[in-house]
C-alpha cells in the first residue's frame, strides 16, 4: 500500500514502530515510510516511559526526511484530533504538548524522535502516534485504566481503515504547509491546560503555577506563584494538572 508514493507497511506486532524505523534508518533507509502495527510489545512513551500498546489501538510511525521539525508534535496533535472528530463526531482536546484527550481521558500519545545519520547534519524525523481506537478485548491494562479512554468500544475493520486513511491525509496536508502554521489556532483553542493550575517538573524541581498561554512557536507560558513567568518548550518540562 502507498500514500502519495510513500510506502505503508502493516505489521501485526512489533516491539516499537519508532524503533523499527530507527533500525531502518541505521541500515541505510532514507525514503519516507509509514509503519503501522496492531500491537507493540515494547512501546515507547515520552520521558523514557513505556507506552502500553495492546491490540485494539493503532500504533503508527512516519519516517520523514530531515527538516526543521520543531512544530511537528503540535501539528500532529491537531491532525490526530481532527481525524478522531471527523470519523467519530466525538469532541477532543489537547494537553500540551503531545497528548489528545476525550472527556478528560487520554486517547492518544505522540512521540517524535530525531535520528542522526553519519552523513547528514539534520536528523531524520520519526513521528510516532499511538491511538486507542478500540477498547482492548479485556479492557485497559490496570496501570492506565483510570486515565485512558478509547474512541470506540468494539473493533471494526472498516472504521480502522477509515481512521488510518483520514489521519495520514490530515497529517500530510498540514505538513505540506507547516511553515504557515495552519494548525496553530486549533492547537491553541483545543489545549485544556490554559487557565489551569499546573505543577511543572523542570530540572528535577517541582514548581506550582498557572498555565496562561501558548505562543506562536507552541511554547507554553506558565505564571508561577511568585508572579514570575517562564516559557517552556516541549522537551523541558513534565506537566501535571493540579
Ligand atoms: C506518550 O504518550 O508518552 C507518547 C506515546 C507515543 C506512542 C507511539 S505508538 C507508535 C510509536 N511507537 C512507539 O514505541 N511509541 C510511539
Amino acid at each position: 500500500m502507498k500514500y502519495r508514493d510513500i510506502e505503508i507497511l502493516k505489521l501485526d506486532s512489533v516491539s516499537s514502530t519508532n524503533e523499527y524505523l530507527k533500525e531502518l534508518v541505521k541500515s541505510g533507509k532514507c525514503e519516507p515510510i509509514i509503519v503501522i502495527a496492531d500491537k507493540q510489545t515494547n512501546g515507547k512513551g515520552t520521558g523514557n516511559r513505556s507506552f502500553i500498546s495492546d491490540k485494539g489501538g493503532i500504533y503508527l510511525s512516519i519516517l520523514l526526511k530531515p527538516f526543521d521539525a520543531s512544530l511537528i508534535t503540535p501539528m500532529t496533535a491537531v491532525a490526530v484530533s481532527e481525524a478522531i472528530e471527523q470519523i467519530s463526531n466525538i469532541n477532543t482536546q489537547i494537553k500540551w504538548v503531545n497528548d489528545v484527550y476525550i472527556n478528560s481521558k487520554k486517547v492518544c500519545g505522540i512521540l517524535c524522535e530525531a535520528v542522526y545519520d553519519k552523513v547528514i547534519e539534520k536528523p531524520y524525523i520519526i513521528v510516532g502516534i499511538g491511538v486507542n481506537l478500540f477498547m482492548p478485548q479485556n479492557g485497559f491494562n490496570s496501570q492506565i485504566k483510570d486515565i485512558a479512554t478509547s474512541i470506540y468500544d468494539y473493533e471494526n475493520i472498516e472504521i480502522k481503515q477509515r481512521f488510518i486513511d483520514t489521519l495520514i491525509e490530515k497529517f500530510f496536508d498540514y505538513l505540506d504547509n507547516i511553515d504557515q502554521k495552519n494548525f496553530l489556532e486549533k492547537y491553541k483553542n483545543k489545549n485544556f491546560l490554559i487557565g489551569k493550575r499546573v505543577t511543572v517538573l523542570h530540572n528535577n524541581i517541582k514548581i506550582d503555577g498557572t498555565a496562561i498561554s501558548i505562543d506562536d512557536n507552541c511554547h507554553l507560558r506558565v505564571k508561577f506563584d511568585d508572579n514570575t513567568e517562564k516559557l517552556f518548550s516541549s522537551g523541558e518540562v513534565s506537566l501535571k494538572k493540579i
